[in-house]
């Protein structure tokens, strides 16, 4: 099966760098939001990345221009009919999304492959609320989509094998590193992600150390890009408590339950960098990294 043309729902960070890639690989995409503002804002940031990587002459600046004008904002899910691919990444939230899955189900064409971003969510279950199941599939990409390599893919016990070849060369068509994996909660990645970054959590909570020493440690120690919880804003907290409950239930160990420190945060609504506030403060939601 050729894919030529991708809609993605959800205009958020990830949705966004999905939007990126897939039309800088060619592909004709509709971004689309619960409103056509929402995709508009996420196209915003798909310009703003591709001017970025222009000015760093990883992009010809037709190239760039060329793949803008290939992204058409939506707000209507209806837009995805021509789809041979949808990539869903709206909120990690198992109910919205089979939601979701049963209405783009009614839409789209026969054979269209429904995939998932989900962090951690059975894609097995998503697809039972389709009846397709054997066209859908977890397309994990990673955090930020135009720079990270990896997209984790997840068959769900009844995702075909035609399923699985058309989203691995899609990846590839991307400029991903497609890696398969089982569909068990967290898949690989967040399964062994999120424990850490709940440890280091637990750390903070305890009195151990400040965020700020904790993701020095890590950086310096570990050689990690960025400490746990500068990587957790960046993740979105909302988004690495959800994974983690993912995790606790689906697993059914208390090792991976959630930090209390973790949850209180996203009561208060300190996401991380989207919201401004998290481990630690920014000068604006999405803004740099300020002292505390
Ligand atoms: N979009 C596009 N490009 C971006 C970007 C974005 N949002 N953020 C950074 N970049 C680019 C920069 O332009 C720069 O490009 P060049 O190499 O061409 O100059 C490059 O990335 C490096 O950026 P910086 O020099 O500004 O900053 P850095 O060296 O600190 O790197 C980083 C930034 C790549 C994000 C790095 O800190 C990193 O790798 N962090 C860890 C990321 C990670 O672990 N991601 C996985 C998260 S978990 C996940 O995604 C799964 C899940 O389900 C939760
Ligand atoms: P985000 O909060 O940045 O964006 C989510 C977007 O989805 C928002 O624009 C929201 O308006 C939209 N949305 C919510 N419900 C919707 C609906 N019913 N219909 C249409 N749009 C809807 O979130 P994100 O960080 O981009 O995460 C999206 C998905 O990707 C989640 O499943 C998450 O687990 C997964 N993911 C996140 C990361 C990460 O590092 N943040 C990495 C890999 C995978």
């Amino acid at each position: 099966m050729t894919i030529a043309r991708i809609g993605v729902i959800g205009a958020g960070q990830m949705g966004a760098g999905i939007a990126h890639v897939a039309a800088l690989a060619g592909k004709d995409v509709v971004l689309a939001d619960v409103s056509v503002d929402l995709a508009g804002k996420g196209l915003a940031v798909v310009r703003k990345n591709l001017a970025r990587q222009v000015e760093k002459g990883k992009v010809a600046a037709e190239a760039a221009e060329a793949a803008l004008a290939r992204i058409v904002p939506s707000g209507d899910v209806a837009d995805f009919a021509g789809a041979d691919l949808v990539v869903e990444a709206i909120v990690e939230n198992e109910g919205v999304k089979r939601e979701l899955f049963a209405r783009l189900d009614g839409i789209l064409k026969p054979g269209a492959i429904l995939a998932s971003n989900t962090s951690s969510i059975s894609i097995t279950r998503l697809g039972a609320a389709t009846k397709r199941p054997e066209n859908v599939i977890g397309m994990h990409f990673m955090n930020p989509v135009p720079v990270m390599q990896l997209v984790e893919v997840i068959r769900g016990i009844a995702t075909s094998d035609e399923t699985a070849g058309a989203v691995v060369a899609a990846a590839k068509e991307m400029g991903k590193v497609p890696v398969e994996c089982r569909d068990f909660p967290g898949f690989v990645s967040n399964r062994v992600l999120m424990p850490m970054i709940n440890e280091a959590v637990f750390a903070v909570h305890e009195g151990v150390a400040t965020p700020e020493a904790v993701d020095t440690i890590m950086k310096l120690g570990m050689n990690h890009p960025m400490g746990p919880l500068t990587l957790a804003d960046f993740i979105g907290l909302d988004t690495c408590l959800a994974i983690l409950r993912v995790l606790h239930q689906g697993l059914g160990d208390d090792k991976y339950r959630p930090c209390p420190l973790l949850v209180q945060m996203v009561d208060a609504g300190w996401m991380g960098k989207k919201a401004g506030r998290g481990f630690h403060r920014y000068s604006a939601p999405g803004g740099e990294k300020v002292p505390a």
